[in-house]
C-alpha cells in the first residue's frame, strides 16, 4: 500500500495543509475560518445598511436563535479504528453528482456587500464545484452570471410574482441560461417584519438594487413601458437621499439607451415601482403549483416548508424536492427551528424526493448532522455572504472550501467513509 495513498488525504486534509505550510511563511488565511469570527470581521466592515439587511432577521429575531439552538441539540457519536483513510464526500441530486451535500443559497441584493455581487460568488461556486443557486433578486442579470460559471452547475430561485407571464418568462431565461432545477421559494408570499431595516427606512429593492433578473426582463420592461404610458404626471416630490440619486444612475445604467436620457426618463424609477407592485403575490395556493409544474420540466424544488403535512402535499403535487428553511429567520419571528423541523419532514416524505436544509449552517459539522438526520444536501446563506464582503471571490471560496474541508475531516474522525453512512444512528440528543 502507498502511503501517501492511505494517508487520508481529501479536502480536508488538503485544506489543513495549504494554510498551516502558509502559515510557515507568515500568511494566514484570508477571512477567519470559524463563522462567530467572520460575522465579527462582517460587523466591523459592512455599512449598517448592508449589515442590517444580511445579518437581520424577522420581529425579535428569536428564529435566527432557534435555528442554531436546533443544531447544539445534537451531538454526534464518533467510532474508531474503522479505515478512513479514502473517503468520498459527494452526492447526488438531481441527476449531478456534487462534490459534497452543499450548495451556495439564493441571496438577493448582494451588490450591498461586494461591487462583484452575484459574481464573484459564481467563480467560486465554479471553482469549487458547489452549485450556486441564483437569486429571484440577484444584482446581475441570470444569464451573465451563468456566463461566469461554464458548465458548473446552477439553479434558479423562483418568488412568484403576480404576472404569470413575467414567471414563464424567468422560468425559459432560466432553462436557457443551463439552470438545472428551479427554486420556488414559498415562505416569502410578503417581506417579513424587519426592525433592522426598518429602522434605517431601507430596502435595497426601493433603491434599485436587488432588481436585475426583473430590469433584464423583456416582460418587466414591456411593464415598466405600460405603466409610464398610463401613469398621471407626477406633482413636485421631496428631494431623493444621495444614496437613493447614486442608486437611481445604476439603475438608468441598466436600461438600454444612453444614461442621460434615462436619468431624465420616468423608467427608472417606474421600475421600482412596477417591481414593488408586481414582486410577490400572496394569494398562491396549493392549486396554483399544477400551472407552475406544467410551464418547466426542470426539477421544481419547493423551499420554505417546516410542516410534514405540507412537505406530504407538496409531494403528492409533483415537486421535486423540498427545502426545510426558515429563510434564515428572515420571515416569520418564533418560527420553529429548521433543523428541529427536518426530522418529521424527512419521515413524512421518506424516500420519495430529496430533503434539503438551511437556516443557521455554520460548518461542516453541521452540514454533518443535518446529513446524519436525513437532509441530502444543505444550503449555505450569510456565511458565504461574508466572505464576500470581507474579501469577494476568493473570500467565497475559502467559506466554501472550509465547510467542505470540515465536513470531510468529521465524516472520518466519526468513523465514516461515505455520506450514505450517515444517519441518525450517528447521533445523540445533547
Ligand atoms: C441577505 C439575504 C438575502 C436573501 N435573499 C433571498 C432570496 O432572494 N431568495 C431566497 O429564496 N432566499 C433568500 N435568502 C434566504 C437564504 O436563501 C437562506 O434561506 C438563508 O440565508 C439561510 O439561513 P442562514 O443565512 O442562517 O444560513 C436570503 C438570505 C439573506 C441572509
Amino acid at each position: 500500500m502507498d502511503a501517501t495513498a492511505r494517508n487520508g488525504a481529501g479536502t480536508g486534509r488538503r485544506r489543513q495543509d495549504e494554510v498551516y505550510r502558509a502559515g510557515v511563511y507568515g500568511r494566514r488565511p484570508r477571512v477567519p475560518t470559524v463563522h462567530t469570527a467572520l460575522a465579527a470581521a462582517a460587523r466591523r466592515r459592512l455599512t449598517d445598511r448592508a449589515l442590517g439587511y444580511v445579518a437581520g432577521g424577522a420581529g425579535g429575531e428569536a428564529t435566527v436563535r432557534a435555528d442554531r439552538a436546533a443544531f447544539d441539540r445534537w451531538q454526534v457519536v464518533p467510532r474508531v479504528l474503522r479505515d478512513v483513510s479514502s473517503r468520498d464526500t459527494s452526492v447526488e441530486l438531481f441527476g449531478r453528482r456534487l462534490p459534497a451535500p452543499l450548495l451556495l443559497g439564493p441571496v438577493g441584493a448582494l451588490e450591498l456587500v461586494h461591487r462583484e455581487a452575484d459574481l464573484a460568488v459564481a467563480r467560486a461556486a465554479a471553482a469549487t464545484g458547489v452549485p450556486m443557486v441564483f437569486s429571484n433578486q440577484a444584482s446581475v442579470p441570470l444569464e451573465t452570471t451563468a456566463a461566469a460559471m461554464g458548465d458548473a452547475p446552477r439553479w434558479m430561485q423562483l418568488y412568484w410574482s403576480t404576472s404569470d407571464e413575467l414567471v414563464e418568462s424567468l422560468l425559459h431565461r432560466a432553462e436557457r441560461a443551463g439552470c438545472e432545477a428551479v427554486v420556488v421559494t414559498l415562505d416569502t408570499t410578503m417581506l417579513g417584519w424587519r426592525p433592522r431595516d426598518l429602522d434605517l427606512g431601507h430596502l435595497p429593492f426601493a433603491l434599485g438594487k436587488g432588481i436585475a433578473q426583473y430590469t433584464s426582463d423583456p416582460v418587466f420592461r414591456r411593464l415598466v413601458e405600460e405603466r409610464v404610458a398610463t401613469a398621471a404626471p407626477q406633482g413636485r416630490q421631496p428631494l431623493p437621499t444621495p444614496a437613493a440619486v447614486r442608486a437611481l444612475v445604476g439603475m438608468a445604467k441598466a436600461w438600454p439607451g444612453s444614461l442621460a436620457d434615462n436619468l431624465r426618463s420616468p423608467l427608472p424609477r417606474a421600475a421600482v415601482e412596477t417591481f414593488l407592485a408586481i414582486y410577490s403575490r400572496p394569494s398562491i395556493t396549493w392549486d396554483d403549483l399544477a400551472w407552475l409544474r406544467s410551464r418547466t420540466s426542470l426539477p421544481l424544488v419547493l423551499k420554505g416548508v417546516l410542516h410534514p403535512d405540507d412537505a406530504r402535499r407538496a409531494v403528492d403535487a409533483g415537486v421535486d424536492g423540498l427545502v426545510v428553511s426558515t429563510h434564515g429567520g428572515r420571515q416569520v419571528d418564533r418560527s420553529i427551528g429548521a433543523l428541529d423541523a427536518l426530522p418529521d419532514v424527512v419521515a413524512a416524505v421518506g424516500d420519495r424526493v430529496p430533503v434539503l436544509l438551511d437556516s443557521g449552517v455554520r460548518s461542516g459539522a453541521d452540514v454533518l448532522v443535518a446529513t446524519a438526520l436525513g437532509a441530502r444536501a444543505c444550503l449555505l446563506g450569510r456565511s458565504y455572504v461574508y466572505g464576500l464582503g470581507l474579501a469577494g471571490e476568493p473570500g467565497v471560496r475559502q467559506v466554501v472550501e472550509d465547510v467542505v474541508g470540515e465536513f470531510d475531516l468529521t465524516l472520518g474522525l466519526t468513523g465514516h467513509t461515505a455520506v450514505d453512512q450517515l444517519t441518525p444512528e450517528v447521533l445523540r440528543r445533547a
